[in-house]
């Protein structure tokens, strides 16, 4: 079965690409390589032995999605990543981002319902409940007005499917809620690459580990949770990407109750900013050089997942333990610097 996946040279495309070959689907890559490399397919192809097909095309270009998905008329799935994710600069380029992550959806979506299948799993965010007001968070929890242009894209995106479901039952479509990804493939094949300085937390604390970066800066620790510093659900890579090819068997298999589904993707227990460094300084054995400075606009204070229905509907489960994800970052940084 051939799915297509969308920015599978990016950080969760590139480990879900992985993921797929493993479970034996043949995997086609699109990816416009603007913040990724082609190197990308080296690391995947040492990990499972095959090399992807791969095509460097830019979404936006409604014709070339056209000429794309007749020439592979045979896909079954997509599996749709492509997108533009800082935070930062989707408040700076409003446009763009509306651009760059809602029309390349629309296109695909117009495609896949020309195709004998027209199945997708889309990229979506917890960002989209906000500061719920209860944890963990269900599904259910209402969504909350955006607080930037790229957390509104991926509402919008999630209500361009529902609606285009709602009048097409040939469609099958699935939007994963992600929580806070991190870590490498225990390969240290492929990992995270952020560009420039690293906004998340993450590759922020393995850079000054290494010495990249000179000191880490805590946002804020006068937060109301345990130890004041804000609470996030960080989820292992490897997992996220396990969890997209079963809601992809999912809908291939015909197993999906309706024919849009959302889903939530954690591990259902959140950990605070102190605690993720502190789980750094156990798995390097390296102290890390930070310091608690004022809160960063925006942040919520906590978000963590229940994941009951991911759990029971998708028989997925996370598996890895902060520190073992913790422990892939830093293989995966020790192995990019060295
Ligand atoms: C985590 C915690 C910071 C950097 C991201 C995306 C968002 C969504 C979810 C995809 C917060 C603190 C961070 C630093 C720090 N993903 N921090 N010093 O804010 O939960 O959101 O994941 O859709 O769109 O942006 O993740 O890694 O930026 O922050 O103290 O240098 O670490 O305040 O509490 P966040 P993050």
């Amino acid at each position: 079965m051939k799915i297509l996946v969308t920015g599978g040279l990016g950080f969760i495309g590139s480990h879900t690409a992985v993921e797929l070959q493993n479970a034996g689907f043949e995997v086609i890559i699109i990816d416009d390589c603007s913040n990724s490399s082609e190197k990308v397919l080296d690391g995947i192809t040492s990990i499972t032995g095959i090399t992807p097909l791969f095509e460097k095309m830019d979404l936006r270009d409604k014709s070339e999605v056209q000429r794309f998905f007749k020439k592979h008329s045979d896909i079954e799935g997509v599996i749709h990543f492509a997108a533009s994710k800082a935070v930062g600069e989707s408040v700076e380029k409003p446009l763009l981002y509306y651009e760059n992550n809602l029309n390349t959806l629309i296109y695909i979506l117009q495609e896949i319902l020309k195709l004998k299948y027209s199945n997708i799993i889309f990229s979506s965010s917890c960002t989209v409940y906000g500061q719920a007001d209860t944890m963990p968070i269900t599904e259910d929890a209402p969504v909350k007005p955006a607080e930037s242009p790229y957390g509104n894209t991926k509402q919008i995106g999630e209500e361009i499917i529902r609606d285009t479901c709602k009048v097409t039952p040939n469609l099958q479509a699935i939007s994963l809620r992600y929580f806070n990804p991190m870590g490498a493939h225990s390969s240290a094949m492929i990992g995270e690459l952020p560009v420039g300085v690293p906004q998340n937390l993450v590759p922020f604390i393995t850079q000054t580990g290494v010495g990249l970066r000179e000191q880490l800066s805590v946002f804020g620790d006068d937060y109301p949770t345990p130890d004041g510093t804000c609470i996030r659900d960080y989820i292992h890579v490897v997992d996220l990407a396990k969890a997209h090819v079963v809601a992809m068997k999912r809908i291939l298999n015909k197993n999906n109750k309706e024919n849009y589904e959302v889903f939530n993707v954690g591990t259902g227990s959140g950990s605070t900013v102190l605690e993720v460094i502190s789980s750094f300084e156990k798995v390097s054995k390296k102290s890390l050089n930070y310091k608690i400075v004022g809160r960063r606009d925006g942040d919520i204070i906590s978000a963590y997942a229940d994941t009951t229905k991911a759990n029971k509907e998708l028989n997925w489960k996370a598996e890895s333990s902060l520190d073992q994800a913790m422990k892939s970052a830093w293989d995966w940084e020790i192995k990019i610097r060295s």
